[in-house]
């Protein structure tokens, strides 16, 4: 039985955001109801069996027709990967795969730290740097880097505000939403003339970079993508790196919070580092949920779900569900020392498997640029924090510390401690 939900209620609890599915099965100790959106049944879901029948059975679910408009054109990337289905699909994830989950997570890492080194050669000449808005920037850089894009004629500063826009604006409806949406034309404008000059041999992008993989795959029928599509698959890995500058700015905020682990890190012991980058990725906030349609019926607590039905699987609410987690709501790296693995229950990627299903191909490469961002934030650089509000609000999405992670006097380690 999936209890009904009346929509007077749920717009009082819209305003909690990101605890709201979770609220609402709290108090009708369920994991899954629905209710009525502007005419439509929405079913919401929560929890690890949810993610085992969401992401469970290859095909089972389709995202088609399930994320709206306005936010499909920042962040799904029509004509994408993540809007297939079937053979099209596993044929299309198999090359991410072969990008995203080899070596070149070492690759990305390497670049990653010299563009660290670089910035934070910039930031010991201001008095204070906001951690959130320079990490996009430099993230950008390596991005770009790694995906083998040339550096001369782009102006990193330019893409980093179009790439950074298109998720931090992915809540805005009305005037900010269509300016993301502008930005992101362009965008694609400056992909599609990167594809085309690959193709054209005018650009020699170097072996094995995303802008050569992309730009010469061929897709099920054996033919090269269109040129606008495979423009949106080279930004659908671009995005997303420069969205890890979320995860950073949390991981930065958990440090300083609680200074234990910044000793700890610092001190290079790192037995614990995945664990915390874990921790920073169970507790804090970014992706809320993932919307999806079964493509056959399906049956959850009972109840059966029609094809076609929306359902929303609750991320957030998975990742603090106090049946899978022990004090939820406490930051606890520890938690992960004997984890494990389960793919249903730390789900802020998506769930199940990354090689068959939709879970984010990203996984393993976002994992180790945290890490390697906690190692350069305690070991390669000092600072001051100075007074400022840590607190991340949750009834707006994506969010961040509410000062997005203010560091004061930056300098190379070694100078001075941490204060
Ligand atoms: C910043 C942290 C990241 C978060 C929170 C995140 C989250 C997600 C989520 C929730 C999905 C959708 C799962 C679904 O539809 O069920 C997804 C899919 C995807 N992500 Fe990520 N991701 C991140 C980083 C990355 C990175 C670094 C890359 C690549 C460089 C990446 C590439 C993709 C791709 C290509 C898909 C589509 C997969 C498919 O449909 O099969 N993501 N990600």
């Amino acid at each position: 039985m999936i209890p009904q939900v009346p929509l007077r209620r749920l717009s009082a609890l819209l305003s909690q955001g990101y605890a709201f599915v979770s609220r609402t099965c709290d108090e009708l100790g369920t994991d899954a109801f629905r209710t009525s959106v502007a005419g439509r049944e929405v079913t919401f879901l929560r929890g690890a069996e949810a993610s085992g029948l969401f992401y469970g059975g290859q095909g089972r679910f389709t995202r088609s027709g399930a994320v709206p408009t306005f936010m499909q054109h920042l962040l799904q990337d029509e004509g994408s990967v993540q809007g297939l289905d079937g053979a099209a699909h596993q044929h299309r994830k198999a090359m991410f795969r072969a990008l995203l989950t080899s070596c070149d997570a070492g690759t990305i890492v390497d670049l990653f730290a010299e563009d660290f080194a670089r910035a934070s050669t910039y930031w010991a000449g201001q008095d204070q740097v906001v951690l959130h808005d320079q990490a996009e920037l430099l993230l950008t850089r390596t991005a770009l880097r790694w995906a083998g894009v040339p550096l001369v004629g782009t102006s990193v500063r330019h893409r980093a505000r179009e790439l950074s826009a298109m998720v931090d604006w992915i809540g805005l409806l009305g005037p900010g939403n269509w300016a993301a949406r502008a930005l992101r034309r362009r965008t694609e404008a400056w992909a599609v003339g990167l594809v085309r000059a690959v193709r054209t041999g005018e650009l020699a992008a170097p072996s094995g970079s995303a802008l050569a993989v992309i730009s010469q795959f061929r897709d099920t029928g054996a033919e090269l993508l269109d040129e606008q599509v495979a423009a949106v698959e080279l930004i659908n890995v671009l995005r997303p790196i420069v969205a890890v500058s979320y995860f950073i700015t949390f991981a930065a905020a958990a440090l300083i919070t609680y200074p234990h682990w910044q000793e700890t890190f610092a001190s290079g012991e790192e037995t614990d580092l995945s664990s915390f980058v874990h921790e920073v990725r169970r507790y804090y906030p970014f992706f809320p949920a993932v919307p999806g349609r079964p493509t056959q019926p399906v049956t959850f607590a009972g109840a059966e779900l029609n094809a076609g039905a929306l359902v929303v699987l609750d991320l957030y609410g998975t990742n603090h569900h106090p049946a899978l987690w022990q004090q939820p709501e406490q930051f606890r790296p520890e938690r992960f020392r004997d984890w494990s693995g389960d793919p249903h229950t730390l789900i802020p990627q998506g769930g199940g498997d990354r090689a068959t299903d939709h879970r984010c191909p990203g996984e393993p490469m976002t994992i180790a640029l945290m890490a390697e961002a906690v190692r350069q934030l305690t070991r390669t650089i000092r600072y001051r924090v100075p007074a400022q509000d840590l607190s991340v609000p949750l009834n707006r999405a994506p969010t961040l510390p509410r000062e997005r992670v203010l560091l004061a006097d930056v300098r190379p380690a070694g100078s001075r401690q941490n204060s």
